[in-house]
């Protein structure tokens, strides 16, 4: 079973094909990073632009490159929601065309579901249940996945995203955007005892979190430290910040595993590329037990495969969308 999958919710436009959910036959993206990074952060609008200029020579590349045509192809994955709408509306917009155009079903993706499928292609004999810890530059969830397509929410933040957290730090640091891989490198050669940063746990039954009074504190250090003409050491900073972060959200998991019995953890989303979770989740997951999964920095981050995935978990289940499909910019995981 193949499928074109095409995501395009912020600033990456990317078409792919897999084939049964698992393997890639290609997954090309076209990252507008570059192009965003001189603003600051994403432009809405430049975004679209973008997307409109690419997205057909990025399908023609995905097919070219998975050696197939469109006559091949069974049904179309595409990006529903959450995320940019004008963004979106373009990658929908020519799903629905190629789906009309070659009579085949169309399956509407939630681009969060998506970054937990990332799992399925990374890791071959992955299946549920699992814990998963979704952690990206828009959204936080920690959730337990029972099956393919059945999910049950336990927490999320209550403020900034994780990523949004890092990238905000960033910035106020000097550092460019998107800024969590920065940091992560950064907090590699520092010390994260040398400056104590606030660890949100709220109270000890939730599994929810809450990052903006972090950021605040890691602000106030900066000014602080401006205004009494103190040496900034960015390293000491990036590994105290990330340290605060990780803790939480190592613990929080480790803590939802313990509660289900479950024996996997699955971290998923654009800051599961960071070297630190990786590393902390691992050292804890053998004194527990537990196995850690997680994706190749590549499909951690926005990518077509993984929507793909995703598609090929609905359809199967019987999920197909109709012609007059419409994006979801707020679309939540779980609600
Ligand atoms: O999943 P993603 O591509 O986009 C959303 O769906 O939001 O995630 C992007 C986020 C950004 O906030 C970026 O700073 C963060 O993932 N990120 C990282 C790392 N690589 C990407 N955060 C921490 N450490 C990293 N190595
Ligand atoms: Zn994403």
């Amino acid at each position: 079973m193949l499928t074109l999958a095409i995501e395009s919710s912020c600033d990456e436009t990317s078409c792919g094909v897999i084939k049964d959910g698992r393997e890639v036959l290609s997954n090309i993206i076209s990252s507008q990073i570059d192009i965003h990074r001189r603003f600051g952060g994403v432009v809405p609008e430049i975004a679209s632009r973008k997307h409109v200029e690419s997205i057909n020579l990025i399908i023609q590349e995905a097919l070219d490159e998975a050696k197939v045509g469109f006559n091949d192809i069974d049904f179309i994955s595409v990006t529903q929601g959450p995320g940019l709408v004008g963004a979106l509306l373009v990658g929908l917009s020519a799903a629905k065309s190629i789906a009309y155009g070659l009579n085949i079903p169309l399956v509407g993706v939630n681009h969060i579901e998506g970054h937990v499928c990332a799992n399925y292609i990374e890791h071959k004999d992955l299946k549920p249940p699992f814990v998963c810890l979704i952690v990206s530059g828009g959204h936080t969830y920690l959730i337990d996945v029972e099956d393919y397509n059945s999910y049950t929410l336990y927490g999320r933040t209550r403020d900034d995203a994780a990523g949004e957290a890092f990238d905000k730090v960033a910035r106020a640091m000097g550092l460019p955007y998107p800024g969590g891989p920065f940091i992560d490198s950064l907090a590699s050669k520092g010390n994260k005892e040398k400056i104590e940063f606030p660890r949100v746990f709220l109270d000890d039954k939730t599994y929810d979190f809450s990052f903006s009074g972090l950021k605040t504190a890691v602000l106030n250090y900066l000014n602080g430290a401006k205004q009494r003409g103190e040496e900034i050491v960015l390293e000491d900073v990036a590994a105290g910040f990330q340290q605060a972060v990780l803790d939480v959200l190592v613990e929080k998991s480790f803590r939802l595993s313990r509660e289900l019995g479950r024996d996997k953890i699955v971290i998923a989303g654009g800051v599961a590329a960071n070297k630190g979770l990786r590393e902390m989740m691992e050292t804890r997951g053998i004194k527990n037990n537990i196995g850690i999964f997680y994706p190749s920095p590549r499909l951690c981050t926005d990518n077509a495969a993984m929507i793909g995935s995703a598609g090929y978990y609905n359809y199967i289940n019987g999920k197909t969308s109709p012609l007059d499909l419409k994006v979801m910019p707020n679309l939540s995981f779980l609600d």
